[in-house]
């Protein structure tokens, strides 16, 4: 009994030790939920969209000025008036992308509360779990004449 109070005392203190998380290396694919605000001008429709954004290389996602391509790009929600943003925690969603496949997240409603890179929990695309990670609301991409905001990646 001695050994496994001194696991568990072992295991907060772990668990303490990761308080303040670190941004998790991004390699690979990932995935991003990104809320987007219309760049602006003449003739530009002013719509605020949600959108999900599939990234082969997880780091073009994270670049400012990288524009993914429309099959790469689902969008969840759109909004005429700004700042409504569609709700990406609290419920089990799914966003179906042009190319067919759908992948699918559980955001705790929380999530927004905890810091920047705190675990959010894992999603799917059907073929692979991915890990979820609350990000830290710097701009990233651009999609179709709108700035994008980083919300949650997986990786
Ligand atoms: C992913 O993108 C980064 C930054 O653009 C680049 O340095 C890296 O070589 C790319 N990796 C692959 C596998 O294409
Ligand atoms: C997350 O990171 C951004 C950018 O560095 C920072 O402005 C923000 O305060 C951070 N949020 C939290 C909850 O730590």
């Amino acid at each position: 009994m001695v050994g496994l109070n001194f696991l568990a005392t072992a295991a907060l203190l772990a668990q303490g030790a990761l308080a303040s998380p670190a941004p998790v290396a991004k390699r690979g694919e990932g995935i991003h939920l990104l809320n987007c605000r219309p760049f602006g001008g003449a003739g530009v429709s002013q719509t605020w969209i949600s959108i999900v954004v599939y990234c082969a290389n997880d780091s073009d996602c994270s670049s400012l000025g990288y524009s993914p391509p429309a099959n790469n790009v689902c969008v969840k929600g759109t909004s005429t008036s700004s700042e409504h943003y569609h709700t990406w925690e609290g419920s089990s969603q799914s966003c179906t992308f042009p190319t067919g496949v759908t992948f699918s997240w559980n955001i705790p409603s929380s999530a927004q509360s905890q810091p920047n890179y705190s675990s959010v929990g894992s999603g799917s695309n059907g073929y692979r779990s991915f890990a979820g990670f609350k990000d830290d609301h710097v701009n990233g991409l651009s999609y179709n004449y709108h700035s994008c905001e980083k919300i949650y990646y997986y990786i």
